[in-house]
């Protein structure tokens, strides 16, 4: 979508992996879904230096609003948990620096049960966002069916833009039609969505993980070409620093998020992040990579009989970026290549390797050379 947002693939946080629907404030008052753990994180991304290096949107997800529309109409912020409104909570986030995002659901009820917005209620709700100074919209879509998504989806680009507030746009629709054409129309996804969910959601485990992770390399031929500046798959939130990874797969998810030019919303507990994961979220070359201002997706070049796959990103100035990735569990595989066989052309290249943080050897294509890879981690 072209209203000049997200040029590259936005980061921040976003609340559902991590905290769900919990809704009980008196008996986990610091993990609820309230305004408490939305300022918390707001003061964690600015105080630890993520937004320095990107990290600036604070996104709530399903579960905030009250049970019912105000008498005119409006979606208004449950006010035991939101005492303060979202107004107020915006507000917060922006003398932070940082950027606030919302959650909608196109249809009766948000997948959660609360108030949804049906097509005649898309004014109304894109409104009340921008008066309330959201900066993105997450609009999901359970309860609906395909004639609405069809309509509702291009109508809220239509809403949010004649607000005159510049608010970001992710679009669940993608994820339910099976994400793949002819039900899904990648070109109008590009022209009215900033983000879009094309497939389902992420749950804290590596075998969802690879679940995702397979799914985009086997549709890499319809989706990579979606992507571009303004325009970004999504394959959901990173769970670096919860309890399903390892730290190699932590490193996995963040190489393959990074050349997959995917949107990086962390649903953690930074409160409480452990410093491998914080380590591996903050790493410098992996953000830079995933930022690159070209916003070309990468692909995978190459699956082994071994269980390494090789992908692969152009970068901008004439740079790219490798992943070396081992589906293996038996132990550290030694995998052999050179770039000549991996495509690039005739020359001498300076190479870095992006978790080990340091160069590599000045290679020429066609030396051939090694990289190790620990079982389901990356060389990046
Ligand atoms: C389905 C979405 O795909 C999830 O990311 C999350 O927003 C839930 N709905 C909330 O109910």
């Amino acid at each position: 979508l072209d209203n000049g947002l997200m040029r590259t693939p936005p980061m921040g946080w976003l609340a559902w992996e991590r905290f769900r629907c919990d809704i009980d404030c008196e008996d986990d008052p610091q993990n609820c879904i309230s305004e408490v753990l939305f300022r918390d994180m707001a003061d964690r991304l600015a105080e630890d230096g993520w937004r320095e290096l990107g990290y600036v949107y604070v996104n709530i997800d399903d579960c905030w609003s009250s049970k019912e529309r105000d008498a005119q109409g409006r979606l208004q912020a449950d006010p035991k948990r939101f005492p303060g409104g979202i107004a107020k909570l915006a507000r917060y986030v922006h003398d932070r620096g940082l950027k606030l995002g919302i959650y909608g659901d196109l249809g009766t009820y948000t997948c959660g049960g609360y108030p949804g917005t049906t097509l005649d209620k898309i004014e109304i709700d894109a409104q009340t966002f921008a008066e309330w100074g959201v900066d993105m919209l997450k609009l999901d879509g359970c309860y609906s069916n395909s004639t609405e998504q069809e309509q509702g989806y291009p109508l809220m680009t239509k809403a949010l833009n004649a607000t005159g507030r510049p608010i970001g746009y992710s679009c669940s629709w993608p994820a339910y039609q099976g994400g793949l054409p002819p039900k899904v129309n990648y070109t109008l996804l590009g022209e009215i969505c900033n983000l879009w969910r094309n497939y389902g959601d992420i749950q804290d485990s590596w075998d969802s993980v690879l679940d995702i992770v397979d799914w985009f390399t086997e549709h890499q031929d319809i989706l990579q070409p979606a992507a571009g500046p303004g325009r970004w798959n999504d394959p959901d939130m990173l769970i670096i620093g919860d309890y399903g990874l390892s730290m190699d797969q932590s490193r996995s998810q963040m190489a393959l998020w990074a050349i997959m030019a995917a949107p990086l919303f962390m649903s953690n507990d930074l409160r409480t992040l452990n410093s491998g994961a914080r380590a591996v979220l903050q790493n410098k070359v992996a953000i830079a990579i995933n930022q690159d201002p070209l916003g070309i997706q990468g692909r995978r070049l190459i699956k082994e009989k071994s269980g390494v796959d090789v992908f692969w990103r152009p970068l901008s100035g004439g740079s790219s970026a490798l992943v070396f990735f081992s589906r293996r569990t038996d132990m550290p595989y030694r995998y052999q290549t050179s770039l000549k066989a991996l495509n690039y052309t005739a020359g001498t290249y300076k190479m870095y390797d992006v978790f080990l943080e340091k160069p590599m050897p000045v290679l020429k294509d066609a030396t051939e050379f090694v990289v190790s890879i620990n079982p389901t981690g990356v060389v990046m």
